[in-house]
């Protein structure tokens, strides 16, 4: 017998739905997509007028546009933003559950405080701020130059899942309670763990030193026919994924390289960290320059390439690879080289 015309609003007005009318078309996918820096470097430098925005983040999040109109992320589970702090400027302390990272793109004069912990931050190093840190930065006035980084968060991740939460801290800054080298001491190196040292945190305030990080990518052995020679910051703790929710990667294109295209389910947002090279997504090219950002969307065919037939270039990139793993739908194919049918960006 078929159902009564009332029935479908009825089954509304229960906030149900019928499982067999179900659409089948998925919620808008990331789209490939790139910030030029070209384009983003005049926008965040003429935001640094705005004297007001010294305290909070003088910051322009970048919104994938397939997200724009949700404000989601750059992609699904990440947001990335450039922010820039002034001399003498403290951008405040406060602490969230989402967990940051900070990679540095442009001055070596500010530092941030993590739990206590005082750390500089300089150009091509990375910084990160576990969930619930505590965290302030200020620029130490030293110069007349303004300061900017990259920030990635995975808000979007933990708005999805309702577990947002912040916290201002009582004071403009928190107090430096640890001393220099604090967590590089605690870790020995990446090598050695004090007996002191068995408690059951998942991730620490760790920098990573640029000429540390792409020093081990000058030194490495190996290299991936799909991304380079591509390390993974390591989370010293754990010997695995730099964080909970993130992998970060930091990889060398040789002069000249280009490599095999692969497709895999976790999501990427890149940034060129230094020199041209191009991607291919799906057979449409991206150009990118130093400080370019750019989306990779899950499961989409991608192949690197350095555009220079004598410098190196470098990607520094994160993606949501722990969570895709931890919900047992990492998934990796891999090809050749796709063939060029059109242009992103
Ligand atoms: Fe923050
Ligand atoms: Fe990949």
């Amino acid at each position: 017998m078929p159902l009564d015309d009332g029935y479908y609003d009825r089954l509304e007005q229960a906030n149900a739905a019928a499982h067999w009318l179900r659409d089948f078309t998925p919620r808008p996918a990331p789209e490939p997509y790139i910030w030029h820096w070209e384009q983003m470097e005049p926008l965040i430098r003429e935001a640094a007028a705005e004297e007001a925005l010294g305290g909070e983040r003088r910051s322009l999040t970048l919104h994938n546009p397939a997200h724009k109109r949700g404000g989601g992320g750059t992609i699904c589970s990440l947001i990335a933003a450039i922010q820039l702090i002034k001399p003498g400027e403290v951008a405040t302390a406060h602490r969230h559950t989402a967990t940051a990272i900070r990679f540095i793109m442009i001055g070596s004069t500010a530092h941030t405080v993590v739990n206590g912990e005082k750390v500089q931050m300089e150009e091509g190093d990375l910084v990160l701020t576990p969930s619930w840190a505590w965290h302030d930065h200020a620029h130490s006035g030293f110069t007349n130059d303004d300061m900017i980084w990259m920030d990635v968060l995975d808000a979007p991740l933990a708005g999805y899942l309702g577990v947002q939460r912040r916290e201002m801290y009582p004071e403009d800054t928190q107090p430096v309670t640890k001393p220099d080298g604090f967590t590089a001491a605690r870790i020995g190196g990446g090598l050695m763990r004090g007996f002191t040292d068995a408690r059951p945190e998942r991730a620490l305030a760790m920098i990573y030193k640029w000429e540390d990080s792409y020093g081990a990518l000058l030194n490495a052995k190996e290299s991936s026919p799909f991304d380079g020679v591509a390390m993974e910051y390591l989370n010293p703790l754990t010997a695995g994924h730099t964080l909970p929710s993130m992998s970060l990667s930091l990889q060398r294109l040789r002069p000249g390289e280009h490599t095999r295209a692969h497709r895999h389910a976790h999501s990427v947002v890149y940034h060129a960290a230094q020199g041209d090279g191009f991607t291919i997504v799906e057979g449409r090219r991206m150009d990118w320059t130093k400080f370019d950002i750019f989306a990779l969307p899950p499961w989409t065919w991608h192949e690197h390439g350095n555009a220079s037939e004598d410098t190196d270039a470098v990607l520094f990139s994160l993606s949501d690879l722990p969570v895709v793993e931890a919900v047992g739908m990492a998934e990796e194919e891999e090809g050749e080289y796709q063939e060029v049918v059109g242009t992103i960006g």
